[in-house]
């Protein structure tokens, strides 16, 4: 297998900000309970005319520049996404138009909060094989489009916007190591949009009954990713044959600072050593590893030859680590 990395970060986040202060006069909530419980202390939301397509296109350009790789030169665009623009065409076919990527095969992939991680074990493959040579694999979101904004569990935790990386071909010794996926469909009804689909097509009863809202059981989801983030990043470390005191930086997935906190304490690592930014963009389901990855980038936190984690979890239920030097 040929070594492959990430070759270039990027992020988007509209510019309307959502704080916890705005949210108080919508629903019974206050600012402290959001903060002890969460850590969120505001959120992006995309406008009326925003779609995901559309930032993930912003993000992408800034991937693309940074990774010196022009839009004609990608053979793979893979969308992680729970928020397409629609049902189909898929939000990277659509992408691909915007960015002119004339030559990129393109799809969406489907796996709530671990969506990222999953896209970049699927485009790594391809490169890892062969197959192809560059991938463009993005998370974008607009949470806030399926958000129910009266229904107190939700809506003070979820934020729009897009993170985006370039793969390609990577030294000898750097790039992916190991990657860890999972799925447990015992636990589907706990998060869901149920309205829509071949299931439950909208409808006026489906509108009257918010079935096309997130529906959450906010505990026994918080139960699961206690659980599953320490231990997926566990499991990846083994396969790549490295250490817990090998990490130099976690990204993970940023759904609530108690449950990074709970991984942090699970991998004995301290919170300098973890890319936080819930705080001002709550959680952005697939796009939340890949905006805090390109903060750290841009950040100066990533230097070559680091060790990094990056870990996630959500619905389906679903889960996914990699291990990757820089
Ligand atoms: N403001 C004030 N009070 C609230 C709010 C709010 N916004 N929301 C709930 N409460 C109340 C509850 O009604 C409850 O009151 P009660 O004890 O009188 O019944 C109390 O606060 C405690 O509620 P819990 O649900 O026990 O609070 P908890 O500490 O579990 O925090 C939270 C709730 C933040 C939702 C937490 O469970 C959590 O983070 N869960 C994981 C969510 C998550 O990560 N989802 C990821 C999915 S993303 C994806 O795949 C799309």
């Amino acid at each position: 297998l040929l070594p492959v990395g990430i070759i270039g970060t990027g992020k988007y986040v509209p510019e309307r900000v959502l704080t916890n202060q705005e949210l108080e006069q919508m629903v019974d909530t206050n600012d402290e309970w959001i903060v002890t419980r969460t850590g969120i202390r505001e959120r992006r939301i995309a406008s009326q005319v925003q779609a995901s397509s559309d930032l993930a296109y912003e993000a992408s350009k800034i991937a693309l520049a940074n990774a010196g790789i022009a839009p004609e030169e990608l053979d793979l665009i893979v969308v992680a996404t729970i928020t397409p623009d629609m049902a189909f065409p898929s939000t990277a076919c659509i992408l691909q138009e915007k960015l002119g990527a004339k030559k990129a095969a393109a799809f969406d992939l489907s796996a709530a909060c671990s969506g990222f991680i999953y896209s970049l074990a699927n485009a790594a493959n391809f490169i890892a094989t062969g197959t192809y040579k560059y991938a463009l694999v993005i998370g974008a979101e607009c949470l806030s489009k399926i958000t129910d904004y009266t229904d107190r569990n939700t809506c003070i935790l979820f934020g729009d916007g897009a993170g985006a990386v370039v793969l390609g071909p990577v030294p000898e010794g750097r790039g992916f190591k190991a990657f860890e996926l999972g799925a447990d469909g015992t636990g589907g009804p706990l998060l869901k949009v149920q309205g829509g689909g071949s299931r439950c097509p909208a409808s006026p009863q489906s509108l009257e009954g918010k079935q096309h809202f997130i529906y959450m059981a906010g505990a026994e989801v918080f139960k699961f990713a206690v659980r599953i983030m320490g231990g997926a990043a566990e499991e990846a470390l083994r396969k790549a044959g490295m250490e817990k005191s090998d990490i130099d930086l976690l990204v993970p997935h940023q759904a609530n600072i108690r449950i990074i906190q709970s991984a942090l304490q699970k991998l004995s690592l301290s919170e300098d050593k973890c890319m936080i930014n819930l705080d001002k963009y709550g959680n952005m389901s697939a796009a939340s590893i890949p905006v805090a990855l390109a903060e750290a980038v841009e950040g100066g936190r990533v230097k070559e030859g680091d060790c990094l984690v990056m870990v996630g979890f959500g619905g389906g239920l679903t889960w996914g680590a990699t291990v990757l030097v820089w």
